[in-house]
């Protein structure tokens, strides 16, 4: 099975080691310089990488992945606004701070270096407390993100843990995201729900994982009780994400992924169109791949008996009907590459 379709898809890269010495790319075509901010950063136990000119400031990033950059403006090739401008554009540099170093003053510079996405500018010649404050100030809040990340890295593996406890579930996480995004797509959905919709397919059902595995593996039918327990579980996985500000766009999908059409859903009951669009298309596409997946109790059915039984549950009431056409259309179309999982 391929997990890094799902895997990378919501996780961008864990953290670095909070114990090793913060790197700083240092940028700028005068060697002496680079040599003058080296000596700075390098007497208070920071790791310095340099470049001279633009292009090499861009693939010195890629190969090293900096906690830091001081960026000249006036380079040969790439200046700094577009070398800027580049890495805030990338998600993978996109929380990489950038300070530009320069020794332009006017406020269009200064203008010109936020609209690129700068974080903050020294004007040379600068005094070295200064260089100093603001490298360490700026190193803090990458820190903070990076342990952002690094927790939702920790949530994504819990849910791929939640995955893995079942067998039967194999595989399911990755293709829930791969086929929502594609119906988000069809709907021409933006970047924020698409995303959100890659998140859902893995962190849905993250909330079972306070639920017993004695009644999530339990063969046979769940007695009333065990079902009130099972229900709480998109209501544990939105407390366990609320914290994290990277996956708010997720939540409604982990609340309201059970929810049904006519309001007989759970937790809250909202009917129709109260359902945000992202969480109606995550239950549809969840219910159609337990459909099409093999149960210790149940075969696993074929693709139009799958969508057969997804029509029959939208005339009763429970699913959203253009979001069940769309996945038919999808699946008829392009086939589900169910192999490749
Ligand atoms: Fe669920």
């Amino acid at each position: 099975m391929n997990r890094s379709i799902a895997h990378g898809a919501i996780l961008p890269g864990l953290a670095c080691d909070p114990n090793a010495p913060a790197s700083i790319l240092v940028v700028d075509d005068m060697p002496d310089n680079v040599a003058l901010i080296r000596a700075h950063l390098t007497m208070n136990g920071y790791h310095v990488i340099e470049a001279f000119d633009g292009a090499q400031a861009l693939r010195q990033v890629a190969d090293h992945r900096p906690d830091l950059i001081l960026l000249d403006v006036m380079m040969p090739i790439l200046d700094g606004y577009e070398v800027c401008r580049r890495l805030k554009g990338e998600a993978a540099t996109i929380l990489t701070p950038i300070v530009i170093v320069s020794a332009l003053s006017d406020q269009e510079d200064r203008i010109r270096g936020i609209d690129a996405g700068a974080d903050d500018f020294l004007t040379k010649p600068f005094d070295r407390t200064e260089l100093l404050a603001r490298v360490r100030s700026l190193l803090r809040v990458k820190r903070y993100t990076d342990e952002l990340d690094h927790a939702e890295t920790v949530i994504g593996s819990l849910a791929l843990g939640v995955e893995a406890k079942d067998p039967y579930t194999e595989g399911h996480c990755a293709r829930l995201a791969r086929y929502s995004v594609r119906v988000g797509e069809t709907l021409t959905l933006n970047d924020g729900p698409l995303r959100a919709l890659r998140q859902g397919g893995v962190l849905h059902d993250v909330g079972k994982v306070g639920i017993p595995d004695a009644i999530l593996n339990k063969p046979g039918k769940l007695t009333e009780e065990e079902m009130d327990i099972v229900r709480e579980h998109p209501l544990i996985g939105e407390r366990i994400c609320s914290p994290l500000k990277s996956l708010r766009g997720v939540l409604p999908i982990i609340r309201h992924h059970h929810e049904r059409f006519d309001g007989s859903g759970y937790p809250d009951r909202l009917r129709g169109e109260e359902i945000p669009l992202i969480a109606r298309i995550t239950s549809v596409v969840d219910v159609y791949d337990a459909l099409r997946t093999q149960r210790p109790y149940k075969p696993a059915l074929p693709a139009e008996k799958a969508l057969e039984i997804l029509r029959e549950e939208t005339k009763k009431g429970w699913w959203d009907g253009q979001v069940v056409e769309i996945l038919a259309h999808i699946v008829s179309t392009n086939g589900e590459g169910r192999s490749g999982d």
